[in-house]
């Protein structure tokens, strides 16, 4: 099928999951494959990063998040890591103008402080252009870490009772959740992960507790608009129990 007769059946099915993750793994061995340098792999990266926006925004979903790089990544090799943020900022410049087109309000998540003064300033720009956009909202999880998003919560709710303005009692899951990065999104109902890694590496470990799990074995360079449908379709087809049984 056609990646356009995917979306033609995703249309179909109904139901679109409203919030995709998705960890965007396997460019070094791509590269690897080709006796490149693994920067290469993060360079052909974001070919795919471009279609999956573009898709995910064609078949309805709302919010999309991609894991570009983790809390862990930051003590891999300096000249990788140099390499990797070069890249960022050269995304933000080619693709700023098209993402406001497009309708897509960019956001960058994770301990921002980390990153240098001219990559934060490139993911500063992109954030303030395409605020206000509605058609999807992208969230660049970067230098990203879920213990240290749980930490900090937990974190900033202990000042509070310090300071006296909340009893311990009245902490819940609302509240707890209201403190997480990604409070005002609703939970990924779909995780997708290339490169067939089974693993979930720091990423959203409080939100992904009812997600759906999705591992294609593609590298991430090789995954494409066809291969979102594709993830999506598989979706459609699952039985959501959050715990209960089902009537029938
Ligand atoms: C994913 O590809 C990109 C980042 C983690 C930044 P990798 O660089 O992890 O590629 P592999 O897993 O080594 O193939
Ligand atoms: C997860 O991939 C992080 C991102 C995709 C940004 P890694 O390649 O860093 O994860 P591990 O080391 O295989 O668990
Ligand atoms: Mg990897």
């Amino acid at each position: 099928m056609s990646s356009e007769q995917l979306l033609q059946q995703i249309r179909v099915n109904g139901t679109v999951p409203r919030h995709v993750a998705i960890i965007m793994d396997g460019n070094g061995r791509w590269a690897r494959q080709r006796n490149r340098p693994r920067e290469f792999g993060h360079r052909a990266g974001m070919a795919s990063v471009r279609a999956v926006v573009e898709a995910a925004s064609d078949a309805g979903v709302e919010v999309l998040t991609l894991y570009a790089f983790s809390s862990e990544n930051w003590h891999r090799p300096h000249t990788e890591v140099t390499a990797l943020m070069a890249l960022l900022e050269l995304y933000v410049r080619k693709e700023r103008r098209d993402l406001k087109e497009k309708g897509v309000e960019v956001r960058a998540v994770g301990d921002l402080h980390r990153l240098g003064p001219r990559t934060r300033a490139a993911l500063q720009s992109i954030v303030d252009h395409t605020r206000g956009c509605e058609r999807l909202k992208l969230n660049l999880a970067i230098s990203y870490g879920a213990r240290d998003e749980i930490v900090n919560a937990a974190r900033r709710l202990a000042e509070r009772v310090r300071e006296g303005t909340l009893m311990p009692g009245e902490i819940d899951e609302e509240l707890f959740q209201k403190q997480l990065l990604f409070a005002g999104d609703p939970d990924p109902d779909l995780l997708i992960r290339t490169s067939g890694e089974l693993r979930l590496s720091n990423f959203m470990l409080w939100q992904l507790a009812y997600t759906e799990m999705y591992v294609s074995e593609l590298l991430w360079p090789d995954f494409g608009r066809e291969h979102l449908f594709s993830a999506i379709l598989d979706f459609q087809r699952r039985e959501r129990r959050f715990g209960r049984v089902l009537a029938g």
